[in-house]
């Protein structure tokens, strides 16, 4: 039986948090062994807020080379540069004619991105999940690993497909969601209640991938517990309860056990426990990245063939869809 095909992106823009780790990249790094993998870094996504030019360059670059760093293996997954493939650009192109501006107005993401950017409401924030339906069903994806931010983007993803299925012909994979098991959410550390950001204004709130120990250390010193120095997870003690998910899920082990090793121990300690660890598995991520980063020829290497893999499967995907949309392809 051929490997199901996932697929996956993420965006240059922003540092990306331990949250992001957990939640998505290590995923991707287990996932590679059992799919056929497409890793996007989806910079054409990126400009629908503005960026700025030499950076989103050197975000693209950092990225790839943190993904790489993180264990994702350019030799059994297919790594690469969104834009580098123009068939992305061209299947939305196609998409639009399918999709309805009513339901793009509808979506959560832009209406919550049109009132955070409200001097640049452009076409391209509104028309982002067509785009990002083309990248999926360019390649015939199975499964997409998302979590609930992205969920409304997987559904119109399948209704455009079938729509343009039911007018054509069978032409694209309907794909599912992939729900990942394990990766407990990883909440802020300043406010416990919600999601661990990369736009978070407080800079104590998220520890970035590229923090370094003594500020890792010192975030960690500073998040938000509660007086009772007990360290057990509770509903009631969310702050507790975030260190403990982060914890376990830095160290491999159950909150149980966590609990278990600071049993009698007082927050300072957690914390510092906490700190330790997340700085432990950081740093050798660091490293990789920084020599990774000084060898731009072998990046470029490895995102060209990448690009050339991803190309080789979307002409295909493309190709039919030039052709039962009726454009002339000569004789
Ligand atoms: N919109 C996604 C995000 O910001 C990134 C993305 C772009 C993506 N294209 C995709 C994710 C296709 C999954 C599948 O997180």
């Amino acid at each position: 039986m051929e490997e199901k095909v996932l697929y996956s992106a993420a965006q240059p823009s922003g540092n990306l948090t331990i949250g992001n780790y957990i939640g998505a990249i290590r995923n991707w790094v287990n996932l590679q062994h059992e799919f056929t993998c497409y890793y996007a870094i989806a910079d054409m996504h990126a400009i629908t807020v503005r960026q700025d030019p030499a950076q989103l360059r050197h975000r693209t670059l950092e990225l790839a080379a943190l993904y790489i760093a993180c264990g994702i293996d350019p030799a059994q997954c297919t790594l690469y540069v969104q834009s580098n493939v123009s068939a992305h650009a061209e299947l939305a192109w196609v998409l639009n004619t399918l999709t309805y501006v009513g339901e793009m107005e509808r979506m959560t993401q832009f209406k919550d991105k049109s009132l955070k950017h409200p001097e640049n409401v452009n076409m391209g924030l509104m028309d982002y999940p067509v785009l990002m339906a083309a990248d999926i069903l360019l390649y015939q994806t199975d499964l997409v690993p998302v979590g609930i931010d992205q969920r409304q983007h997987l559904e119109i993803t399948r209704d455009i497909a079938a729509r343009f299925n039911n007018r054509y012909g069978e032409t694209f994979r309907l794909p599912e969601g992939y729900i990942v098991k394990e990766g407990a959410k990883i909440n802020s550390l300043q406010d416990p209640l919600h999601k661990m950001s990369k736009s978070d204004e407080n800079p104590n709130a998220s520890v970035y991938l590229s923090d370094d120990r003594d500020t890792v250390m010192r975030k960690f010193k500073r998040a938000v517990t509660d007086s009772d120095n007990c360290v057990v997870a509770s509903e009631e003690k969310p702050g507790v309860t975030n260190l403990l998910n982060i914890y376990s899920a830095f160290k491999n082990c159950t909150v149980a056990e966590a609990e278990k090793q600071f049993e009698g121990k007082g927050y300072g300690d957690f914390k510092t426990a906490v700190g330790e660890t997340v700085a432990d598995v950081l740093a050798p991520i660091q490293a990789e990245q920084k020599r990774l980063l000084a060898d731009k020829q072998y990046l470029a290497d490895i995102l060209k063939r990448g690009e050339e893999n991803a190309f080789r499967t979307a002409r295909k995907t493309l190709s039919k869809v030039y052709r039962k949309v009726g454009f002339y392809r000569g004789e």
